[in-house]
């Protein structure tokens, strides 16, 4: 391999290191976040919020799938207008509170039960049902 070539590569894997290193950062400051904003009321703006900071960060603002850490995600989120279709309020909270494993998914989804009060899951799963 020529000098020039060698030095091309070199830029290449720091430069994809650097984008890693930059998506990682990004996906635990969202999920740093939404620890920091775990407790408080369930008003619908909060609800809002508590959406904006928890869950966007992945699934996308509006629940497409496409939220900034989504790229590094396996198996990256779907858009909930799909992947929610025919699940039951139940079966929902209980991904939302026990993380994947509460529905037979990937763990990449995390859990929130100790994060969440019950009331705030609850409003959660009617605010994700109804974003389009
Ligand atoms: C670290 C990224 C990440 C965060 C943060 C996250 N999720 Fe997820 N979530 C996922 C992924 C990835 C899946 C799909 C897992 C699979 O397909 O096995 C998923 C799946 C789900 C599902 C099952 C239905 C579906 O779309 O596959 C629900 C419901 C859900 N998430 C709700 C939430 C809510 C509500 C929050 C915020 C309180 C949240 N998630 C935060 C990554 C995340």
């Amino acid at each position: 391999m020529t000098d020039a070539r060698a030095r091309l590569r070199c830029w290449t894997v720091l430069a994809m290191k650097k984008q890693f290193r930059a998506k990682t950062a990004l996906l635990v400051s969202t999920l740093a976040l939404g620890t920091a904003l775990g407790a408080g009321p369930t008003r619908a703006q909060d609800i809002q919020k508590l959406y904006a900071f928890n869950c966007a960060g992945c699934h996308g603002p509006q629940g497409r799938g496409n939220g900034p850490s989504a790229g590094i995600l396996l198996p990256p989120p779907g858009d909930f207008r799909d992947t929610l279709k025919g699940r039951s309020d139940e079966w929902i909270a209980r991904v939302i509170e026990k993380g994947g494993a509460g529905g037979n998914m990937a763990a990449v989804m995390p859990a929130y039960g100790g994060l969440l009060s019950e009331a705030q899951i609850k409003a959660l799963v009617a605010y994700i049902k109804r974003l389009r």
